[in-house]
């Protein structure tokens, strides 16, 4: 089967090819799936380059131990194991590849593939109302959207959200769940940004590049940050006394061993200081969550927004234009 492989880190036009390699076999509790779509998200970038070096650790510490790359996946299952009960053959699915499995390479294979086996915790019955490419846009960013906004932020209906990185993968998810909420959502892009993050249903907007959220002028119940780019202590003046912080991601690379982690932990170790609860997320891989999604996006609340989409041929493009980080929504690979 054809797969996007890497052997070593570095850039993508050097580092990630085309390849021909063995179709994985399921095991027990595993689905084969026929890849038909996957999404681009920054995790793969910083796997592939080894950006934050910490990656070493997990990934490989001179080269990458898992050849594959990619993460979201949407596609059709050929085979089902001999333990599973929630699937069949047959059954058209959304999800990402399996996280660390005990005993099992980490991430054996990437997305951006024709063939992935993944448990069937990983992956949830694709929405009906989507295609492939628009089902494989929604896993990472509308997981951390979602767990972000219901789980951390403790988002109810009438409150003032504000989403930082309003344009981007997890930003578009993530205003649109706020409003399904029934929360007033304010939306940070820059100025070509606008028009998308208000045709999504955000109420207010901020052009980043001539205005400041973090000003103290206006003051919200949550602000959910993917961007990271004001200070903590800015970020807490354009709060309420009991307004909720959570960090989500930063727009930078972050630094060069630990990448965004410091930028993470910041709000944890603040919070137990001051009024407002200062909070991080690190999104989980979750079945029940997909469906979530799922409902969501079948009840009209949330439609993925696709920036482009490139051929398997083109993942290494691919990833360079999400590196411009110009991209608004998500970009998708059809496998
Ligand atoms: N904690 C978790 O579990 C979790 C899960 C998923 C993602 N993340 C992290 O969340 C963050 C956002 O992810 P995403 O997929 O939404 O990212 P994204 O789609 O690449 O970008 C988010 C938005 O930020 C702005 N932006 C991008 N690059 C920028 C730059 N260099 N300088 C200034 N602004 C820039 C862009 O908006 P404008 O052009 O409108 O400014 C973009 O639309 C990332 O750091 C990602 O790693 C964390």
């Amino acid at each position: 089967m054809r797969a996007v492989v890497f052997s070593r880190y570095g850039l993508a036009g050097e580092v990630l090819q085309l390849g021909e390699i063995d179709k994985p076999r399921v095991g027990a509790d595993e689905l084969l799936i026929r890849v038909r779509a996957g999404a681009v998200n920054l995790y793969d970038w910083h796997t592939m380059r080894a950006d934050p070096r910490s990656v070493r650790l997990v990934r490989g510490l001179l080269k990458p131990r898992a050849d594959g790359l990619g993460a979201d996946l949407a596609g059709q299952i050929e085979a089902v194991g001999d333990d599973v009960t929630r699937f069949q053959t047959g059954d058209e699915v959304f999800g990402q590849v399996d996280g660390e499995v005990p005993g099992k390479p980490f991430l054996e294979l990437g997305s951006f593939a024709e063939y992935v086996c993944v448990s069937q915790d990983s992956v949830a019955l694709k929405p009906a109302n989507l295609t492939f490419e628009e089902a494989a846009a929604v896993p990472m960013a509308g997981l951390a959207a979602l767990q972000g906004l219901r789980d951390v932020g403790r988002t109810e209906a009438g409150q003032s959200v504000l989403i930082n990185g309003a344009s981007g993968g997890v930003g578009t998810f993530a205003v649109q769940i706020a409003k399904s909420f029934g929360a007033e959502v304010t939306g940070v892009g820059s100025t070509k940004s606008l028009d998308l993050i208000r045709s999504i249903g955000a109420d207010h907007t901020v052009d980043d590049t001539v205005d400041d959220f973090a000003s103290g002028r206006h003051r919200y119940d949550l602000i959910l940050d993917t961007n990271g780019n004001r200070s903590i202590s800015a970020c807490r003046r354009a709060l309420v006394s009991d307004g909720t912080y959570v960090a989500i991601g930063c727009d930078v690379v972050g630094g060069r061993w630990l990448g965004a982690l410091p930028h993470l932990l910041r709000p944890v170790v603040l919070s137990p200081f001051v009024s407002q609860k200062m909070a991080s997320l690190f999104a989980k891989r979750n079945h029940e969550d997909l469906r979530v999604l799922k409902e969501l996006v079948e009840d009209g609340h949330v439609v993925p927004v696709i920036d482009r989409t490139y051929p398997l041929s083109k993942v290494a493009e691919a990833m360079q234009y999400l590196e411009t980080g110009q991209a608004q929504g998500k970009i998708v690979i059809i496998v």
